[in-house]
């Protein structure tokens, strides 16, 4: 496990994508996702790539119309949109942050569409055995105590149904230089508490009582989405005064957000870390 000097708590996260938010919207759009590339020749915009992954985790997911299907994390509502009005399930999405819930409600309001919730996965209120799915697309690594976050899942899934959730998993070796240089900066900058292995969330979800029957490492289908984000943040920062004082703000702890993007593709070039895919079952 990867844990930086000062873990951040839980105000931190929602403070980032509430400061970032602006940001987020510009450079990724409503998917706050890698996007999913199907080999080189996939010549895919970072749009229908990011969408390209939420729709191969709902697949995966095996949701139903009608389903009740929970979106773990849901940043801006898009992969809890796409399951209800593509799919046709009753869908609760949560985020920590206010600013996301906000454009996930102005975009929503159609018939069937998402809850969407500004609440802790940790004190998530849902009943035993209510969902018939649970999916959670990059946002499990940004919570403390990841057995509670897994229990949590178990407790609110029905016997037999699924979790697929994708995430920020560190490399099995470690090496000191590179978790300190490396995977403890990006969670300290992106406001990870903690980043696990592959075996430690396998672990984890087996203490849960999730027993998983798939696992995928993305890494090199999402891997282009970082290039793609560097050239849309020298563009805006070339073209708008106001991106480049907030770089230049000392006072705004978000900027270093900046500064952890070339870690992260130094992390995928030296396969310091993994996006995973674990597919679960509860038991
Ligand atoms: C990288 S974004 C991913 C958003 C969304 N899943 C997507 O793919 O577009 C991480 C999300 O996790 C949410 N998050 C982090 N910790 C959380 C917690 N403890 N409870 C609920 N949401 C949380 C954040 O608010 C944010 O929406």
């Amino acid at each position: 496990m990867i844990a930086p000097r000062s873990p951040a708590a839980q105000a931190a996260v929602a403070a980032h994508y509430d400061g970032l938010d602006a940001y987020y919207r510009e450079l990724w759009g409503e998917h706050v996702h890698h996007g999913l590339w199907s080999g080189p020749s996939d010549d895919a915009s970072v749009e229908v790539a990011t969408r390209g992954l939420a729709e191969y985790v709902i697949g995966l997911a095996r949701v139903r119309p009608g389903d009740r299907v929970i979106d773990v994390g849901c940043g801006y509502g898009a992969t809890s949109r796409l399951l209800a009005r593509e799919h046709g399930a009753r869908v609760t999405g949560m985020t920590l942050s206010a600013a996301q819930a906000a454009y996930a409600r102005s975009v929503g309001g159609r018939p069937g569409d998402p809850e969407v919730l500004v609440r802790d996965w940790l004190e998530n209120g849902l009943e035993d055995q209510e969902a018939d799915a649970v999916v959670a697309i990059e946002c499990l690594s940004h919570m403390p105590d990841k057995p509670r976050v897994f229990a949590e899942v178990a407790r609110v899934l029905k016997p037999g149904a699924r979790v697929v959730l994708t995430d920020w998993l560190a490399c099995s070796e470690r090496r000191g230089w590179r978790d300190r240089h490396v995977l403890e900066p990006i969670c300290a900058e992106g406001r990870l508490p903690s980043m696990h292995t592959v075996r430690e969330y396998g672990a984890l979800m087996a203490d849960a009582g999730l027993e998983v029957v798939r696992f995928e490492d993305l890494s090199r289908h999402v891997s282009r989405t970082w290039p793609i984000i560097v050239r849309r943040m020298v563009a805006r920062a070339a073209r708008d005064p106001e991106a480049r004082r907030f770089l230049r703000d000392r006072l705004q702890e978000d900027r270093v957000f900046a500064l952890t993007v070339p870690r992260i593709m130094a992390a995928y070039t030296t396969r310091a870390m993994v996006q995973g895919l674990f597919v679960a079952r509860k038991a």
